[in-house]
């Protein structure tokens, strides 16, 4: 079946017992035994549940991998992955990444005694040093595109590195979404993502999801899925499955408007530069060519200076600015005071997270109405 009747159907078919075209949200917290220890599949809702059953079938078809694990957020879902390392192991991050991420492995983690070694995001010989610098390398961190500077990786190079050092590789797809981007097709372990973004796509709904490649690779997920309890809500398992019904369409019109509000970004005076992964040049266009199907929803820009930037919040009217992304509503923040906050100065300088850097969610409004709140914004 192709994407889209996936995304429809997959893990979705119709309630066995009364035929219903939308599965009941099964709320039970336990399941009744036929005998000790004998049942039908499910013991208690942390362990398993239907409905979140669905949408892990849902999305592992979609990613095209062997199993998934949901969590009740993407940090959950990262969490989980990283708690399958042991003290003293090694991981190499590129260097633009999520701040929550970014916060997990420096605050959190290395507490544990888990080592971090960062790399540059398109650069593999710089990952290749960073595995040499850990004494217990075992993970390769990747998001791409990068939040919020739009960095592409490439995914197959890094699957390569991974296999070569005997690593894992996770890919934050996120930004992407699978309809756009199968980091498992690529060559990565894990795929992990925060699908209070895209896949539920109307700002209302937190969760997170790790799918992957080797049946194996599930079972330590979902030993920590269960003994931590970071589990989604039956009724939040439902609204990702009513969300990702149309990821495909909201998808394809993402791109549409963010396509032409990039090119309004390019002709405007006030703008210093502009981040798009379909406006890189080659061999970075090459890559994005390879391992994406177009360039997705998120826009960043350099604004000239912090007037300007006053002006526009003081003045958009159908952009709101808001933390979060990838939902019907078009959204920006301003990273540098928002969701990198917590960075260190210095990080911040390194990746260029400026207080002029603006990221923009674009949405599925019409992009008339779009491009004239830029421009009386802007004006
Ligand atoms: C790329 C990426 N990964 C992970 C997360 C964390 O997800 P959540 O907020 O669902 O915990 C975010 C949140 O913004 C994100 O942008």
């Amino acid at each position: 079946m192709q994407f889209a009747t996936r995304a429809i159907h997959a893990g979705q078919e119709p309630d066995p017992q009364t035929g219903a075209v939308v599965p009941p949200i099964h709320l039970a917290t336990t399941f009744q035994q036929l005998e000790p220890g004998k049942h039908k599949g499910f013991e208690y809702i942390r362990t398993q549940n239907p409905t979140r059953q669905r949408l892990e079938e849902c999305l592992t078809q979609l990613e095209e991998g062997s199993a998934t694990a949901c969590f009740s957020s993407g940090v959950s879902a990262i969490s989980a992955i990283l708690q399958t390392l042991s003290p003293g192991d090694g991981i190499v991050a590129g260097h633009d990444l999520y701040g929550g991420t970014v916060r997990l492995l420096d605050k959190v983690y290395s507490q544990w005694g888990i080592e971090v070694a960062y790399a540059e995001d398109n650069n593999p010989l710089s990952f290749e040093q960073a595995i040499q610098k850990l004494s217990k390398p075992r993970l390769i961190w990747i998001e791409s595109p990068t939040n919020p500077l739009l960095n592409i990786v490439d995914i197959s190079a890094m699957s390569n590195i991974a296999k070569k050092y005997g690593l894992k590789l996770a890919v934050d797809n996120t930004f992407a979404t699978p309809y756009l981007q199968k980091p498992l097709l690529l060559g990565a372990d894990y795929v992990i993502h925060s699908s209070t973004k895209y896949l539920g796509g109307h700002s209302d709904v937190l969760g997170g999801a790790v799918t992957v490649k080797n049946t194996e690779d599930i079972k330590p997920i979902q030993f920590i899925q269960n003994s931590i309890g970071a589990v989604p809500s039956p009724f939040d398992c439902y609204l990702l499955l009513r969300g990702i019904k149309t990821l495909h369409v909201r998808m394809e019109h993402h791109c549409n408007n963010a396509e032409k509000v990039v090119q309004y970004f390019i002709a405007h005076p006030k703008v210093k530069k502009v981040y798009y992964p379909e406006i890189e040049k080659p061999p970075l266009l090459d890559i994005v060519k390879k391992q994406m199907l177009r360039s997705g929803g998120m826009v960043t820009i350099e604004l000239e200076n912090t007037e300007t930037l006053q002006k526009l919040y003081q003045r958009l009217k159908i952009f709101t600015l808001a933390e979060s992304l990838g939902a019907v509503e078009s959204l920006y923040c301003i990273p540098y005071y928002m969701t990198h906050a917590g960075l260190s100065e210095e990080k911040k300088q390194k990746l260029g997270v400026t207080p002029t850097l603006v990221r923009f969610s674009i949405g599925i409004e019409d992009i008339n109405d779009l491009l004239d709140d830029l421009q009386q914004a802007l004006k």
